[in-house]
Protein backbone atom coordinates (compact mmCIF):
# COMPACT_ATOMS: atom_id res chain seq x y z
CA UNK A 1 0.00 0.00 0.00
CA UNK A 2 1.27 3.55 -1.02
CA UNK A 3 -0.41 6.99 -0.18
CA UNK A 4 -1.09 9.71 -2.26
CA UNK A 5 -2.18 13.39 -1.97
CA UNK A 6 -5.59 13.36 -3.09
CA UNK A 7 -6.66 17.09 -2.72
CA UNK A 8 -5.45 20.03 -1.53
CA UNK A 9 -7.11 23.46 -0.10
CA UNK A 10 -6.02 26.70 1.04
CA UNK A 11 -7.70 29.44 3.43
CA UNK A 12 -6.26 33.29 3.33
CA UNK A 13 -7.70 35.75 5.81
CA UNK A 14 -9.63 38.91 4.04
CA UNK A 15 -7.05 41.21 5.33
CA UNK A 16 -4.04 42.13 3.60
CA UNK A 17 -1.13 43.99 4.76
CA UNK A 18 0.94 45.82 2.78
CA UNK A 19 4.81 46.38 3.28
CA UNK A 20 4.03 50.12 3.22
CA UNK A 21 0.99 49.62 5.81
CA UNK A 22 3.56 48.19 8.55
CA UNK A 23 6.45 51.08 7.52
CA UNK A 24 3.41 53.41 8.94
CA UNK A 25 4.35 51.60 12.72
CA UNK A 26 8.10 51.02 12.53
CA UNK A 27 11.02 52.27 11.15
CA UNK A 28 11.01 50.11 7.48
CA UNK A 29 10.25 50.38 4.03
CA UNK A 30 8.53 48.58 1.52
CA UNK A 31 11.70 49.00 -0.49
CA UNK A 32 13.93 46.99 2.81
CA UNK A 33 11.62 44.73 2.89
CA UNK A 34 10.95 43.42 -0.17
CA UNK A 35 14.92 43.42 -1.25
CA UNK A 36 15.95 41.71 1.70
CA UNK A 37 13.34 39.09 2.00
CA UNK A 38 11.18 39.16 -1.38
CA UNK A 39 8.05 39.93 0.77
CA UNK A 40 5.47 42.28 -0.74
CA UNK A 41 2.28 42.09 1.10
CA UNK A 42 0.87 39.14 3.80
CA UNK A 43 -2.63 38.45 4.89
CA UNK A 44 -3.76 39.20 8.73
CA UNK A 45 -6.59 37.11 10.63
CA UNK A 46 -9.40 39.23 12.08
CA UNK A 47 -9.42 39.15 16.00
CA UNK A 48 -11.84 36.89 16.32
CA UNK A 49 -10.61 34.37 13.64
CA UNK A 50 -8.70 31.16 15.10
CA UNK A 51 -6.43 28.84 13.83
CA UNK A 52 -9.10 26.23 13.93
CA UNK A 53 -11.53 28.35 11.67
CA UNK A 54 -8.51 29.17 8.90
CA UNK A 55 -8.07 25.03 9.03
CA UNK A 56 -11.82 24.64 8.68
CA UNK A 57 -12.14 26.35 5.58
CA UNK A 58 -9.35 24.98 4.11
CA UNK A 59 -10.01 21.44 4.92
CA UNK A 60 -13.50 21.70 3.51
CA UNK A 61 -11.74 22.75 -0.34
CA UNK A 62 -9.26 19.69 0.03
CA UNK A 63 -12.19 17.50 0.99
CA UNK A 64 -14.13 18.63 -2.00
CA UNK A 65 -11.01 18.36 -4.08
CA UNK A 66 -10.28 14.84 -3.25
CA UNK A 67 -14.58 14.09 -3.19
CA UNK A 68 -14.89 12.71 -0.34
CA UNK A 69 -16.53 13.73 3.00
CA UNK A 70 -15.67 14.38 6.34
CA UNK A 71 -17.26 10.82 7.73
CA UNK A 72 -14.44 9.59 5.12
CA UNK A 73 -11.22 10.33 7.60
CA UNK A 74 -9.41 7.74 9.73
CA UNK A 75 -7.11 10.92 11.26
CA UNK A 76 -6.52 14.52 11.51
CA UNK A 77 -3.62 16.00 11.96
CA UNK A 78 -3.00 20.07 12.68
CA UNK A 79 0.49 21.35 12.27
CA UNK A 80 0.45 24.60 14.23
CA UNK A 81 2.52 26.30 16.72
CA UNK A 82 -0.59 29.02 17.24
CA UNK A 83 -3.13 26.55 18.33
CA UNK A 84 -6.67 28.11 19.45
CA UNK A 85 -6.27 26.70 23.14
CA UNK A 86 -3.66 25.07 24.78
CA UNK A 87 -6.13 21.80 25.31
CA UNK A 88 -8.36 20.54 22.93
CA UNK A 89 -6.30 20.29 20.97
CA UNK A 90 -7.27 22.55 17.10
CA UNK A 91 -7.53 19.37 15.27
CA UNK A 92 -10.08 17.86 18.06
CA UNK A 93 -12.35 21.35 17.12
CA UNK A 94 -11.34 21.03 14.14
CA UNK A 95 -13.00 17.05 13.96
CA UNK A 96 -16.39 18.36 15.91
CA UNK A 97 -16.70 21.46 13.27
CA UNK A 98 -16.12 19.42 9.91
CA UNK A 99 -18.56 16.47 11.78
CA UNK A 100 -16.06 13.70 11.00
CA UNK A 101 -16.17 10.66 13.11
CA UNK A 102 -14.57 9.82 16.14
CA UNK A 103 -11.25 9.46 14.58
CA UNK A 104 -7.69 10.45 16.16
CA UNK A 105 -7.08 13.79 16.12
CA UNK A 106 -3.80 15.78 17.39
CA UNK A 107 -1.97 18.60 17.00
CA UNK A 108 1.96 18.29 15.69
CA UNK A 109 4.40 20.96 16.69
CA UNK A 110 7.05 21.40 14.48
CA UNK A 111 6.80 24.94 13.32
CA UNK A 112 7.84 25.69 9.53
CA UNK A 113 8.61 22.17 9.05
CA UNK A 114 4.80 21.04 10.41
CA UNK A 115 3.41 20.04 7.13
CA UNK A 116 6.81 17.29 6.77
CA UNK A 117 6.39 15.66 9.73
CA UNK A 118 2.25 15.60 9.24
CA UNK A 119 2.71 14.24 5.71
CA UNK A 120 5.09 12.00 7.09
CA UNK A 121 2.99 10.82 9.90
CA UNK A 122 0.17 10.23 7.20
CA UNK A 123 2.00 8.18 4.99
CA UNK A 124 3.15 6.05 7.67
CA UNK A 125 -0.29 5.56 8.94
CA UNK A 126 -1.82 4.85 5.59
CA UNK A 127 0.85 2.16 4.95
CA UNK A 128 0.92 0.14 7.73
CA UNK A 129 -2.92 -0.24 6.82
CA UNK A 130 -4.25 2.42 10.24
CA UNK A 131 -5.81 4.76 7.89
CA UNK A 132 -7.14 5.44 4.45
CA UNK A 133 -7.95 9.15 4.03
CA UNK A 134 -5.87 11.18 7.00
CA UNK A 135 -6.46 15.06 6.83
CA UNK A 136 -3.27 17.17 7.42
CA UNK A 137 -3.79 20.66 7.44
CA UNK A 138 -1.52 23.51 8.75
CA UNK A 139 -2.79 26.54 9.95
CA UNK A 140 -1.58 29.48 11.61
CA UNK A 141 -1.84 32.84 13.76
CA UNK A 142 1.40 34.21 13.17
CA UNK A 143 0.31 37.55 13.99
CA UNK A 144 -0.56 36.46 17.09
CA UNK A 145 3.03 35.98 17.87
CA UNK A 146 4.43 38.93 16.53
CA UNK A 147 5.54 41.96 18.60
CA UNK A 148 4.35 45.08 16.10
CA UNK A 149 6.94 47.43 17.19
CA UNK A 150 9.56 45.02 16.43
CA UNK A 151 10.70 45.77 13.16
CA UNK A 152 12.61 42.59 12.78
CA UNK A 153 10.21 40.44 13.08
CA UNK A 154 6.89 41.57 12.22
CA UNK A 155 7.64 42.04 8.61
CA UNK A 156 8.28 38.48 8.05
CA UNK A 157 4.72 36.72 8.61
CA UNK A 158 1.57 36.18 7.66
CA UNK A 159 -1.43 34.01 8.42
CA UNK A 160 -3.40 31.68 7.02
CA UNK A 161 -3.84 27.77 6.34
CA UNK A 162 -3.25 24.73 3.82
CA UNK A 163 -4.51 21.50 4.25
CA UNK A 164 -4.17 18.23 2.24
CA UNK A 165 -5.73 14.62 2.07
CA UNK A 166 -3.61 11.69 2.35
CA UNK A 167 -5.13 8.48 0.95
CA UNK A 168 -4.22 5.17 0.29
CA UNK A 169 -3.24 4.50 -3.31
CA UNK A 170 -1.57 1.81 -5.41
CA UNK A 171 0.62 4.24 -7.18
CA UNK A 172 3.20 5.34 -4.57
CA UNK A 173 2.58 9.45 -4.58
CA UNK A 174 4.68 9.95 -1.05
CA UNK A 175 7.84 8.41 -2.74
CA UNK A 176 10.24 9.22 0.51
CA UNK A 177 10.31 11.14 3.49
CA UNK A 178 12.77 12.81 6.00
CA UNK A 179 12.82 14.15 9.56
CA UNK A 180 15.06 15.54 11.20
CA UNK A 181 15.64 17.81 14.55
CA UNK A 182 18.71 19.67 16.58
CA UNK A 183 16.79 20.91 19.90
CA UNK A 184 20.51 22.42 20.83
CA UNK A 185 20.18 26.48 20.31
CA UNK A 186 16.69 27.43 21.42
CA UNK A 187 18.22 30.91 21.71
CA UNK A 188 18.31 31.82 18.00
CA UNK A 189 14.31 30.67 17.59
CA UNK A 190 11.83 30.96 19.72
CA UNK A 191 8.55 31.96 21.40
CA UNK A 192 8.33 31.13 24.88
CA UNK A 193 5.01 31.99 26.29
CA UNK A 194 5.24 30.37 29.71
CA UNK A 195 8.92 32.08 31.15
CA UNK A 196 7.52 35.55 30.00
CA UNK A 197 8.21 36.36 26.65
CA UNK A 198 5.26 35.82 24.54
CA UNK A 199 6.51 37.19 20.89
CA UNK A 200 8.80 35.41 18.51
CA UNK A 201 12.78 35.85 19.20
CA UNK A 202 15.28 35.05 16.67
CA UNK A 203 18.96 35.75 15.18
CA UNK A 204 18.15 36.49 11.66
CA UNK A 205 21.46 35.69 10.37
CA UNK A 206 21.62 32.30 12.16
CA UNK A 207 18.31 31.28 11.23
CA UNK A 208 19.34 32.35 7.57
CA UNK A 209 22.18 30.07 7.40
CA UNK A 210 20.89 27.34 9.13
CA UNK A 211 17.58 27.48 6.91
CA UNK A 212 19.24 27.08 3.62
CA UNK A 213 22.03 24.68 5.08
CA UNK A 214 18.85 22.12 6.32
CA UNK A 215 16.94 22.26 3.14
CA UNK A 216 19.90 21.44 0.64
CA UNK A 217 21.00 18.50 3.25
CA UNK A 218 16.81 17.20 3.55
CA UNK A 219 16.50 17.63 -0.28
CA UNK A 220 19.51 15.39 -0.59
CA UNK A 221 17.98 13.08 1.18
CA UNK A 222 15.01 12.17 -0.25
CA UNK A 223 16.26 12.51 -3.76
CA UNK A 224 19.11 10.00 -2.62
CA UNK A 225 16.83 7.54 -1.05
CA UNK A 226 14.80 7.39 -4.25
CA UNK A 227 17.61 7.56 -6.61
CA UNK A 228 15.98 10.59 -8.04
CA UNK A 229 18.69 13.38 -9.72
CA UNK A 230 18.14 17.01 -9.16
CA UNK A 231 17.07 17.27 -12.85
CA UNK A 232 14.47 15.02 -12.57
CA UNK A 233 12.92 17.52 -10.36
CA UNK A 234 9.65 19.17 -11.78
CA UNK A 235 8.81 21.64 -8.69
CA UNK A 236 10.61 22.24 -5.65
CA UNK A 237 8.03 23.85 -2.69
CA UNK A 238 10.05 24.94 -0.23
CA UNK A 239 8.79 26.57 3.24
CA UNK A 240 8.08 30.33 2.36
CA UNK A 241 10.24 32.11 4.73
CA UNK A 242 12.12 34.36 2.56
CA UNK A 243 12.77 34.62 -1.29
CA UNK A 244 16.97 34.78 -0.71
CA UNK A 245 16.71 31.59 1.53
CA UNK A 246 14.94 29.64 -1.17
CA UNK A 247 16.94 31.04 -4.24
CA UNK A 248 20.19 30.08 -2.01
CA UNK A 249 18.87 26.75 -1.43
CA UNK A 250 17.63 26.09 -5.26
CA UNK A 251 21.23 27.21 -6.54
CA UNK A 252 23.22 24.96 -3.99
CA UNK A 253 20.81 21.77 -5.51
CA UNK A 254 21.65 22.66 -8.67
CA UNK A 255 17.46 23.47 -9.67
CA UNK A 256 16.98 26.48 -11.75
CA UNK A 257 14.88 28.82 -10.69
CA UNK A 258 11.62 28.15 -13.04
CA UNK A 259 10.91 24.94 -10.79
CA UNK A 260 10.73 27.05 -8.04
CA UNK A 261 7.05 27.48 -6.24
CA UNK A 262 7.29 30.64 -4.91
CA UNK A 263 4.37 32.58 -2.48
CA UNK A 264 6.26 33.99 -0.01
CA UNK A 265 5.76 37.36 -1.88
CA UNK A 266 2.06 37.70 -1.28
CA UNK A 267 2.05 35.21 1.86
CA UNK A 268 5.37 35.93 3.95
CA UNK A 269 5.97 33.22 6.33
CA UNK A 270 2.99 31.48 7.45
CA UNK A 271 5.06 28.60 9.22
CA UNK A 272 3.34 25.07 9.24
CA UNK A 273 0.38 26.63 6.48
CA UNK A 274 3.50 28.12 3.98
CA UNK A 275 4.15 24.09 2.13
CA UNK A 276 0.44 22.92 1.99
CA UNK A 277 -0.64 26.87 1.24
CA UNK A 278 1.92 27.02 -1.98
CA UNK A 279 0.90 23.56 -3.08
CA UNK A 280 -2.30 24.63 -3.10
CA UNK A 281 -1.49 27.52 -5.48
CA UNK A 282 0.63 25.12 -7.56
CA UNK A 283 -1.79 22.56 -7.81
CA UNK A 284 -4.94 24.79 -8.90
CA UNK A 285 -2.96 27.39 -11.30
CA UNK A 286 -2.49 23.65 -13.28
CA UNK A 287 1.85 24.00 -12.94
CA UNK A 288 1.67 20.87 -10.71
CA UNK A 289 0.58 18.06 -13.17
CA UNK A 290 -0.09 14.09 -12.99
CA UNK A 291 3.37 12.46 -13.44
CA UNK A 292 5.51 15.38 -11.82
CA UNK A 293 8.14 14.92 -9.15
CA UNK A 294 7.34 17.63 -6.66
CA UNK A 295 9.74 17.98 -3.73
CA UNK A 296 9.08 19.31 -0.79
CA UNK A 297 11.63 21.27 1.62
CA UNK A 298 10.67 22.15 5.48
CA UNK A 299 13.21 24.24 7.81
CA UNK A 300 11.64 24.96 10.75
CA UNK A 301 11.86 26.42 14.86
CA UNK A 302 13.66 24.03 16.86
CA UNK A 303 14.99 23.43 14.81
CA UNK A 304 13.49 21.07 12.57
CA UNK A 305 13.75 19.85 8.98
CA UNK A 306 12.80 17.38 6.74
CA UNK A 307 11.94 16.77 2.67
CA UNK A 308 8.46 14.93 1.49
CA UNK A 309 8.94 13.58 -2.35
CA UNK A 310 5.92 12.79 -3.96
CA UNK A 311 5.13 11.96 -7.30
CA UNK A 312 1.98 13.33 -8.36
CA UNK A 313 -0.96 11.36 -9.56
N1 LIG B 1 13.47 47.38 8.05
C1 LIG B 1 14.61 48.09 7.91
N2 LIG B 1 15.77 47.73 8.47
C2 LIG B 1 15.78 46.59 9.17
C3 LIG B 1 14.64 45.79 9.35
C4 LIG B 1 13.45 46.24 8.76
N3 LIG B 1 12.31 45.55 8.85
N4 LIG B 1 14.96 44.71 10.11
C5 LIG B 1 16.27 44.83 10.38
N5 LIG B 1 16.76 45.96 9.84
C6 LIG B 1 18.11 46.48 9.88
C7 LIG B 1 18.90 45.98 11.06
O1 LIG B 1 18.65 46.78 12.19
C8 LIG B 1 20.33 46.13 10.56
O2 LIG B 1 20.70 47.46 10.70
P1 LIG B 1 22.20 47.86 11.12
O3 LIG B 1 23.07 47.33 10.01
O4 LIG B 1 22.15 49.34 11.20
O5 LIG B 1 22.44 47.18 12.43
C9 LIG B 1 20.22 45.84 9.08
O6 LIG B 1 18.82 45.99 8.73
C10 LIG B 1 20.68 44.46 8.69
O7 LIG B 1 20.06 43.53 9.58
P2 LIG B 1 20.46 42.04 9.61
O8 LIG B 1 19.57 41.35 10.60
O9 LIG B 1 21.94 41.89 9.80
O10 LIG B 1 20.10 41.62 8.10
P3 LIG B 1 20.08 40.20 7.44
O11 LIG B 1 20.86 40.22 6.19
O12 LIG B 1 20.36 39.09 8.40
O13 LIG B 1 18.53 40.09 7.01
C11 LIG B 1 16.50 39.00 7.68
C12 LIG B 1 17.53 40.09 7.99
C13 LIG B 1 15.78 39.37 6.41
C14 LIG B 1 15.54 38.89 8.83
C15 LIG B 1 17.26 37.67 7.47
O14 LIG B 1 18.20 37.48 8.50
C16 LIG B 1 16.33 36.49 7.43
O15 LIG B 1 15.42 36.40 6.62
N6 LIG B 1 16.58 35.51 8.28
C17 LIG B 1 15.74 34.34 8.38
C18 LIG B 1 14.69 34.63 9.37
C19 LIG B 1 13.44 33.85 9.16
O16 LIG B 1 13.04 33.53 8.08
N7 LIG B 1 12.79 33.56 10.25
C20 LIG B 1 11.52 32.96 10.20
C21 LIG B 1 11.32 31.87 11.13
S1 LIG B 1 12.29 30.53 10.80
C22 LIG B 1 11.93 29.83 9.40
O17 LIG B 1 10.89 30.08 8.86
C23 LIG B 1 12.90 28.91 8.86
Amino acid sequence: MHSTISGTGCYLPAQVLTNDEIAVRVDTSDQWIRSMTGIRCRHVSAPDEQASDMALVASREALSAAGIGPADLDLIVAATITPDMVFPSTAALLQARLGARHVGAFDLSAACCGFIYGLTMADAMICNGTARHVLVVGTEKMSRLLDWSDRSTCVLFGDGAGAAIVSASEQPGVRAATLHADGSQPAVLNCAPYLGRPFIHMDGGAVFRFAVRGMVEAANETLAATNTSIDEVDWMIPHQANLRIIEAAARKLGLPQERLVVSVDHHANTSAASIPMALDEAVRSGRVKPGHNVLLVGVGGGFTWGSVLIRWT
